[in-house]
């Protein structure tokens, strides 16, 4: 039928657009915002298992299964961690929850850093170990030996992050990789606070890295996501399976879109941001209204020089404790221009944030003062702005104390 043969009303629907996926004759320099939710295909096919669909090899059946911009993201973070394999899910906490499913199981033991993420944490515990019948021990695992006391028979997984929020304590990767693998454990590492620009674990011996690419990978505030970066065959089949099929949380073609743009200035912004966070603390450390700052670009931090080796830079967040109470940390919050208070980080714009109240509101006093987040201990998410404009900010709402 041509169209002079058809109706307005099928040709609203359809004209211009059949046959024009994705565009042929048109090589784009940038990967499209492929939004369609479905592909047409030329015949049936007895043989197609939707599972294993490859977009590599031309395979797109429906947009959750794959599609041709998150496959292009998810080929670049694999790249960037220096893996085969990456998977792009809806938010950090999708991408932590699809990999913990994928390796344990009921009756199975996780040992995690005590200081995690508290989103990861309260998922470990209310999730986890509350209905799902998994033990979780937290560890100081600043110290790999508390690790390797914590390992059991049933151990299943090892989860960590470094460095962690907002106390920036690390961990060594290489040493905790070696006890994982001599228990058999699935070794995950949380790579957000760094990005791939600072450190690979999978280089150290992990055998996955997830990304809140909400963060620094994206880094312009605009978009949740998350990723899953592994080698691991056996963890990558049943995460395949877990974004695709069994929890369908896959990362959206505009977000894939979003994150793939702002990757491009990944090692740009990193660089910025590190220089910044370095000024601003020594910055900090000098000033007399400051009791203490944390950041492992210091060398008076007391895991500096395990930083100095296993990152390739120290990144861009840091957090300080004032000489005050509550009322006098809210006055100076309140005489600040340049940092907006906001939970998050890694955007190009500085942020700060009062974890007491914030992000670590959920623990008790108790626990709080035990971790040592007292109520004047503030995290900064420094940006990417003229560095002299942030440090005079900071000076003049100093001033106030
Ligand atoms: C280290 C870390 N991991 C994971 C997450 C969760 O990521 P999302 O908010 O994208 O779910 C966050 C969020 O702040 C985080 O800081």
């Amino acid at each position: 039928m041509n169209d002079s043969d058809v109706r307005r009303e099928t040709l609203a629907v359809t004209h211009g657009e059949r046959g024009q996926a994705p565009a042929p004759g048109v090589e784009d320099v940038v990967v499209p915002v492929h939004l369609s939710s479905t592909y047409s295909v030329p015949s049936i096919d007895p043989d197609a298992d939707l599972e294993t669909l490859d977009p590599d090899a031309g395979e797109y059946l429906y947009s959750r299964l794959s599609n041709p911009t998150r496959n292009a993201l998810e080929h670049r973070l694999a790249a960037l961690e220096g893996a085969d394999h990456a998977l792009a899910f809806v938010s950090g906490t999708a991408a932590i929850a699809a990999t913990m499913t994928a390796v344990v199981r009921p009756g199975d033991h996780i040992v995690a850093f005590e200081d995690l993420y508290g989103g990861t944490k309260t998922m470990l515990t209310r999730l986890f170990a509350d209905r799902l019948n998994v033990d979780v021990s937290f560890v100081d695992a600043t110290d790999p030996e508390n690790v390797a006391a914590a390992m059991r028979e049933e151990t299943a997984l090892v989860w960590m992050e470094t460095p962690t929020n907002p106390l920036m304590h690390l961990c060594d990767i290489e040493a905790i990789a070696a006890i994982a693998d001599e228990g058999d454990a699935v070794f995950g590492v949380d790579n957000t606070f760094l990005s791939p620009q600072f450190q690979t674990p999978l280089s150290l011996g992990a055998d996955v890295v997830v990304h809140s690419t909400t963060k620094y990978l994206n880094g312009h505030s605009d978009s949740i996501g998350g990723a899953v970066v592994t080698d691991r065959e056996d963890v990558l089949e049943e995460l395949t399976f877990l974004q695709r099929v069994g929890m369908g949380s896959m990362l959206s073609p505009f977000d894939s879109y979003l994150t793939l743009r702002g990757i491009k200035t990944l090692p740009l912004r990193m660089r910025q941001h590190e220089t910044n966070a370095m000024e601003i603390a020594e910055f900090l450390d000098s000033h007399e209204a400051v009791t203490r700052v944390l950041y492992p670009g210091l060398e008076s931090h007391p895991q500096h020089d395990l930083a100095a080796r296993q990152q390739s830079g120290f990144g861009g967040v840091l957090s300080f404790e004032l000489d005050t109470d509550l009322d006098g940390t809210a006055e100076f919050l309140g005489a600040l221009r340049e940092f907006p208070l906001a939970v998050s980080l890694g955007g190009v714009e500085s942020l700060i944030e009062h974890p007491a109240t914030m992000t670590h509101s959920p623990l008790s006093q108790t626990e709080r003062d035990a971790l040592g987040i007292s109520d004047s201990l503030l995290r900064l998410s420094v940006g990417v702005e003229h560095v002299d404009d942030l440090r005079s900010d900071l000076a003049s709402a100093l001033s106030v104390l």
